[in-house]
């Protein structure tokens, strides 16, 4: 590792609950991928946030206990990363760390990340930045997405149009007009893997459909595309984000009560054609869609299916990985939360304020010290 670069660490626990993705990487002269490390959610702890994440009872006890695991995990996270790529620990300047989603109600002006910051920055002796989402929440903004911002420093292309997709347990897009002139638009599109984790997982206790395999075997249920559409958060213009509180597995099974002699295999099928025709819809109806490039990240992006599914609803649409563009698809969000601890150290803004309907652009993040 170049000894003179500063190095930013980004901790991504997203709504998937796979693991936590830990990246170390420099902003300067260019974007560069230093190390990266993936950390397991023990079981047990998985299913204790999974239970947090819909109301139930003393709510601030179990959060309390969670707050300080995943504080411990993330900061184990961390100096695993460190440690297994020998990286020089007196040249990293921060840690961004999103923190895990357990509520998020944009429409009540909240949204609730957690993941002690205060003991990531005691075990690793490095100043954690947290809580990048609420400033943008009093701002009146949505809060989400947050990434649009990083989008737009890395990926900008002055000569063509590009939309950015990531596909993580919602999907989102963040639209990057070629001209500097027009406005950023990000929201979250609705599902991304969720449903279809969730519905491999009642079936099947599996914890994903690997390359989207079991979706392949099955044939999409229309009657049932369509009931699932019929979801007002589909119809609604952005700023707009979603997340557990809206797709969870009690709201497909609600919705499967009148198709109860469907195969298992067509639900998931039809799942995925569900994530990928709202992404192609949102495409249609709130980007110029006319030669742009479509670059896909996160898990989803490992699903052949899915990405069938979006090539046949986007036939023109020229896609691609993330990787092209120079970002790895896997670590894009990671590296996002590595960036925006950069944005708050140096003062800098770190929302885009036509992706979020906030009132105006604001330096985000608090600041836990080393
Ligand atoms: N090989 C694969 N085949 C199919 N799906 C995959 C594969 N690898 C990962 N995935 C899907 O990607 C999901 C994890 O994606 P990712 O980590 O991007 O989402 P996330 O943790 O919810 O993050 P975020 O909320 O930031 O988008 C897994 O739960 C799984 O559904
Ligand atoms: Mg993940």
């Amino acid at each position: 590792m170049d000894n003179q670069a500063t190095v930013y660490v980004g901790l991504m626990s997203g709504t998937s609950l796979d693991s936590v993705d830990a990246v170390a990487v420099s902003f300067e002269p260019k974007f560069t991928l230093i190390a990266t490390h993936t950390e397991a959610i023990p079981d047990q702890l998985k299913q204790s946030i999974t239970r947090l994440m819909l109301p139930g009872d003393n709510e601030i006890d179990r959060m309390g206990e969670i707050d300080i695991q995943l504080g411990q995990l993330f900061a184990k996270a961390t100096n695993q990363l460190i440690n297994s790529n020998n990286l020089n620990r007196s040249k990293i300047k921060a840690v961004g760390s999103h923190g895990q989603t357990v509520r998020h109600r944009p429409e009540l002006g909240f949204t609730l990340q957690i993941g002690d910051a205060n003991i990531i920055a005691e075990q690793t002796g490095i100043t954690t930045i947290t809580d990048f989402r609420r400033r943008d929440m009093a701002a009146g903004g949505q809060g989400a997405p947050l990434v649009p911002a990083f989008h737009h420093a890395m990926l900008h292309n002055s000569a063509k149009d590009r939309v950015l997709l990531n596909i993580g347990g919602m999907a989102n897009i963040t639209y990057l007009p070629s001209n500097p002139e027009k406005p950023i638009s990000g929201f979250d599109t609705g599902p991304g893997n969720i449903l279809m984790d969730a519905w491999i997982n009642d079936q099947r206790q599996l914890g994903y459909d690997k390359d989207g395999a079991w979706a392949a075997s099955g044939k999409i249920n229309n009657d049932l595309l369509f009931s699932l559409l019929e979801l007002d958060y589909f119809q609604e213009a952005p700023p707009k984000s979603t997340g557990r509180e809206q797709f969870n597995l009690n709201w497909l099974k609600q919705k499967l009560h009148n198709f109860s002699d469907i195969h298992p295999e067509d639900i998931q099928a039809t799942l995925a054609a569900l994530t990928a025709y709202t992404i192609a819809d949102c495409i249609k109806r709130f980007t110029p869609y006319s030669d742009f490039e479509l670059l896909v990240c996160g898990g989803g992006s490992h699903n052949q299916f899915l990405l069938q599914q979006l090539r046949s609803a986007l036939p023109t649409a020229d896609i691609a990985n993330s990787d092209i563009a120079g970002i790895a698809a896997d670590w894009m969000e990671a590296a996002a939360f590595a960036w925006l601890a950069m944005r708050c150290l140096e003062g800098k803004t770190g929302n885009i304020s036509d992706a979020t309907g906030a009132s105006g652009e604001r330096i985000l993040g608090a600041i836990y010290q080393a």
